[in-house]
C-alpha cells in the first residue's frame, strides 16, 4: 500500500472507535469532519519519509505515530478557528467545525481528537522503551512549555518573538514528526530533530506568505487574518520577497541538517516539493 493510503487508513482506523452507539453521534460527526477530507497530510508525509530514509522495520509504528501527529494537528486546526481564537469561518474550503457544529461541539471534538492521538499511541505493538520515546516526543510538541498550546497562548502576551512564537505554534509538530518518524524505526531520533524544526519554520513562514498573498478560494481558508488579528509575522518582519527567500534558505537548512540514512531520496523530494506547492506562483521569481 502507498504511504497516502497507509495515511487515510490509519486515520480512519482510529476515527471510526469513535463511530459506534454509545458515543454521542453529532461529536462523532464533528471529529470525522474535522479530519477528512483530507489538508496536505505534511505532518504524518514527514514522519513516513524519515521511517523510510531510517529503514522502516514496524508499520505498525509509524502508522500510528502519523496517525497521532495528524489528529493533533485537525484538533489544533478547530481550536484555533473558534470565535476566542481567530474566529475562522473556513477550513479546508468549507465551513469550520463551528460553524457546522457549534461551539460546545467544536470544543469537544478538538478535545476528544487529542485524546484519541494518545489512545493510538498507546496501541502500538512495539517494545515500550520505543513506545515511551513515541509518546513523549509527541506530547512535549503540543503541550507545555513549548508546543502548540505554548505557541497559541503567545498571542496573548505583548511581547512575541516571531521565531519562538513560529517555532511553538508549528515548528514543534513538525520536530516531532521528524524525530518520531526516526523513532518508529527504531533508531537514535534525536539526530533528526533539526530538520523538523527547520521545515516547521519554512512551513509557518510560508503560511504567512499565503496569508498575505494568496486568495481564500486557493487555500480554502480566510486569508488577511495575520493583518486583521495583528499577529506577528513573517511577512512584516521581512517583506513578501523577503520571506520567499527566507522559506527557501530554511529548506536548504532542513535538506543540510539530514542526519546520514539509508535512503533520504524521498524525502529531500517531499521538501522541494512543497516548498514548490506552497509559494504562491505570482511570487516564485523572489525565490533566491
Ligand atoms: C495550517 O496547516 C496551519 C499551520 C500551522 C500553518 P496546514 O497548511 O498543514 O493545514 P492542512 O492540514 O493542509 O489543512
Ligand atoms: C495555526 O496558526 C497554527 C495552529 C497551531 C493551529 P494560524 O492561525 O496562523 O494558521 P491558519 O492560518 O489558521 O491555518
Ligand atoms: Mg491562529
Ligand atoms: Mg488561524
Amino acid at each position: 500500500m502507498d504511504v497516502a493510503s497507509r495515511i487515510e487508513q490509519a486515520l480512519n482506523t482510529a476515527i471510526a472507535r469513535s463511530e459506534v452507539a454509545e458515543c454521542p453521534p453529532r461529536l462523532a460527526a464533528a471529529m470525522r469532519y474535522a479530519v477528512f477530507p483530507k489538508g496536505a497530510r505534511i505532518r504524518p508525509r514527514l514522519c513516513h519519509s524519515v521511517a523510510a530514509a531510517c529503514g522502516e522495520d514496524n508499520a505498525a509504528a509509524t502508522d500510528a505515530a502519523g496517525a497521532a501527529l495528524e489528529l493533533l494537528h485537525c484538533a489544533s486546526l478547530v481550536h484555533d478557528d473558534l470565535p476566542c481564537f481567530d474566529a475562522a469561518d473556513t477550513r479546508r474550503g468549507r465551513p469550520s467545525v463551528h460553524k457546522a457544529f457549534g461551539e460546545p461541539l467544536a470544543v469537544l471534538a478538538g478535545d476528544a481528537l487529542i485524546v484519541l492521538a494518545f489512545q493510538t499511541l498507546a496501541r502500538i505493538p512495539c517494545a515500550s522503551e520505543r513506545l515511551a520515546t513515541l509518546t513523549l516526543t509527541i506530547a512535549n510538541s503540543v503541550g507545555v512549555p513549548s508546543g502548540i498550546v505554548a505557541g497559541q497562548a503567545w498571542e496573548c502576551e505583548s511581547q512575541i518573538d516571531l521565531a519562538h512564537y513560529h517555532r511553538a505554534k508549528t515548528g514543534a509538530l513538525f520536530a516531532a514528526a521528524s524525530v518520531a518518524g526516526a523513532a518508529a524505526a527504531g533508531v537514535d531520533a534525536e539526530p533528526w530533530r533539526m530538520l523538523g524544526e527547520k521545515l516547521g519554520e519554512a512551513y509557518q513562514v510560508a503560511d504567512d506568505i499565503r496569508d498575505a498573498a494568496a486568495d481564500e478560494d486557493e487555500i480554502g481558508k480566510p486569508v488577511g487574518q495575520d493583518l486583521v488579528h495583528g499577529r506577528p509575522s513573517a511577512v512584516l518582519s521581512y517583506g513578501l520577497d523577503g520571506a520567499v527567500q527566507h522559506l527557501h534558505q530554511l529548506v536548504r537548512d532542513a535538506i543540510g541538517a539530514m542526519p546520514p540514512c539509508v535512503n533520504g531520496a524521498e524525502l529531500r523530494a517531499l521538501m522541494l516539493s512543497e516548498v514548490r506547492r506552497l509559494v504562491p506562483a505570482k511570487l516564485a521569481q523572489f525565490a533566491a
